[in-house]
């Protein structure tokens, strides 16, 4: 704690330079800025007390300074324990005002390079504010956040924490040793919290997919905005903003030459259409692996070779899953693939590629290269080059997607903000969208920062296709 904010992050000193980015970012995050502006003096978000847990980045920090000069009270934590930028992490909390002997921002707990244990224990640092109270709103990405507050409910009330079993995942074991130290400590604490809080807002995919799970099951235990399918979120953020990023962290990590050799996508929905066009752009030679026939096909007549993993193995000179999905490339994947082949994730969760399997097998040997790189080389000598310990390694290996794209990301995430904590009592325990003209808006005004120029339809063609001058353009089963 200084200057009563407390906070845990790598280095405070490295501030002025975040800050420097900062400024820099806000001016290709033209949807926040304009955000800013509409609501300058109006404070919707004041009374707002925000637990955000979503990659400590750049971009987020003029994401978390947009919510404070809407007014809210904000505490942050990273949903990812590679994915920090410390200089960011240590700007925010000294904030746009303050210095490092007095610091005037947010509290955040966030480093590059967390283990489990501590990425669990700042997960709850944000959650738990210091006059005992909690948060009213939860902004999340990836439904960590989500998660405690739910299991923690869910403990609470059955008055004990379950015993992991041997087959648990070792995260799994943590967040549990976490919640039962918790529940030792007040046995009331999470249902308080869920109590308090008004809503979330879930930013990707995998995170929308775990609150619809808690919605169908009848246990979501309040109104959620599903931020990742705005479309200028998910045909964006996870597309474009891929396929800067995700050659980014591969050269960040490797320095490969990347033209001519071939690369396996796993995975083709927007996250794997990205990635297929960050490769190719790079001139390298794409297969693609699917299980949806529809995504398959768009793969094939997007001119990409569509095969099974396992056929391809002597051939693939990198391999990278955004598959949203568990256990897509296994062990007896790695121990078939070239010498020295790039294995890679940059879906949500590192349970795409079997890292407990390759940590067990007999005999294998790990070379760290540098932070985020690993060679591990098999008993018969040839090796793999696994990034991020098979964590999203855009965020890992790079500094994920750059500012313009998540300023149309973010900009969703600041308007469901103030949907959900000015109009709770509106909302249903269940999982909303954003209405489509707001998703207009969003586009609208990138397109303008890009010096674009919009069609303006006349009052007859608009009667002509049935839809208002103004928008919205399409009905909601437009897929764009
Ligand atoms: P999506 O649902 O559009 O695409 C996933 C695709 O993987 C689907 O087409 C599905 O059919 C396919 N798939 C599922 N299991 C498979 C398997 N075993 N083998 C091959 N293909 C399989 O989801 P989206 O939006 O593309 O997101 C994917 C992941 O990336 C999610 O975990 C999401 O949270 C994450 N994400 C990561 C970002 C980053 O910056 N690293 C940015 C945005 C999303």
């Amino acid at each position: 704690t200084r200057n009563g904010i407390d906070f845990a992050v790598a280095d405070l000193s490295q501030a002025e330079f975040g800050r420097k980015e900062i400024r820099l970012a806000e001016h290709e995050m033209p949807g926040l800025m304009a955000l800013r502006r509409e609501y300058a003096e109006v404070y919707p978000l004041k009374g707002a007390r925000i637990s955000g847990s979503l990659h400590m980045t750049v971009q987020t920090a003029v994401l978390i300074e947009t919510l404070v000069s809407l007014g809210a009270e904000v505490r942050w934590a990273s949903c990812n324990i590679f994915s920090t930028q410390d200089h960011a992490a240590a700007a925010v909390v000294v904030g746009p005002h303050g210095t490092v002997e007095e610091p005037k921002g947010v509290p955040v707990f966030a480093w590059k390079g967390e283990t489990l244990e501590e990425y669990w224990w700042t997960a709850e640092q944000m959650l738990t504010w210091p006059d005992g109270g909690g948060p009213n709103m939860i902004l999340d990405d990836g439904g960590d956040a989500t998660l405690l507050v739910h299991k923690g409910v869910q403990y609470e009330k059955a008055g004990v924490v379950p015993a992991a079993s041997e087959d648990d995942p070792e995260e799994w074991q943590i967040v549990l040793e976490t919640l039962r130290k918790s529940l030792a400590a007040d046995s009331g604490k999470w249902t308080k919290i869920a109590e308090g809080i008004r809503g979330v807002t879930e930013e990707t995919t995998t995170g929308v997919m775990r609150l619809y799970q808690l919605a169908a099951a009848g246990e979501l235990l309040f109104p959620a905005i599903n931020v990742n399918d705005a479309v200028t979120k998910s045909k964006f953020d996870n597309r474009y903003g891929i396929r800067h990023s995700l050659i980014d962290g591969i050269n960040r990590g490797t320095d490969v030459l990347m033209g001519g050799k071939v690369a396996v996508i796993c995975g083709y929905g927007d996250v794997g259409k990205g990635a297929a066009e960050s490769l190719r752009g790079q001139g390298a030679r794409i297969i693609v692996t699917e299980i949806d026939p529809i995504c398959a096909l768009q793969a094939a007549m997007d001119g990409y070779d569509v095969q099974v993993l396992e056929d391809v193995l002597d051939k693939a000179d990198i391999v990278i899953t955004t598959t949203g999905n568990k256990d897509v490339v296994r062990i007896e994947h790695m121990e078939r693939m070239k010498h020295q082949a790039i294995v890679g994730n940059i879906g949500h969760f590192d349970n795409e590629i079997d890292m407990a399997g390759l940590q067990r097998y007999p005999g294998i040997q790990r070379i760290n290269i540098k932070p985020q790189v690993d060679e591990w080389v098999f008993p018969d000598g040839h090796s793999i080059l696994v990034l991020s310990e098979g964590r999203l390694l855009n965020l890992g290996n790079a500094t994920g997607h750059p500012s313009f794209v998540m300023s149309n990301s973010f900009s969703n995430q600041v308007i469901a903000q103030v949907e959900l904590f000015t109009k709770y009592q509106e909302y249903d325990k269940e999982v909303y969208r954003l209405p489509k003209v707001l998703d207009e808006k969003v586009a609208r005004i990138h397109l303008e920062a890009l010096g674009g120029k919009l069609t303006k339809l006349t009052k007859d063609q608009a009667e002509y296709i049935d839809v208002d001058v103004e928008g919205p353009y399409k009905p909601e089963h437009y897929r764009y």
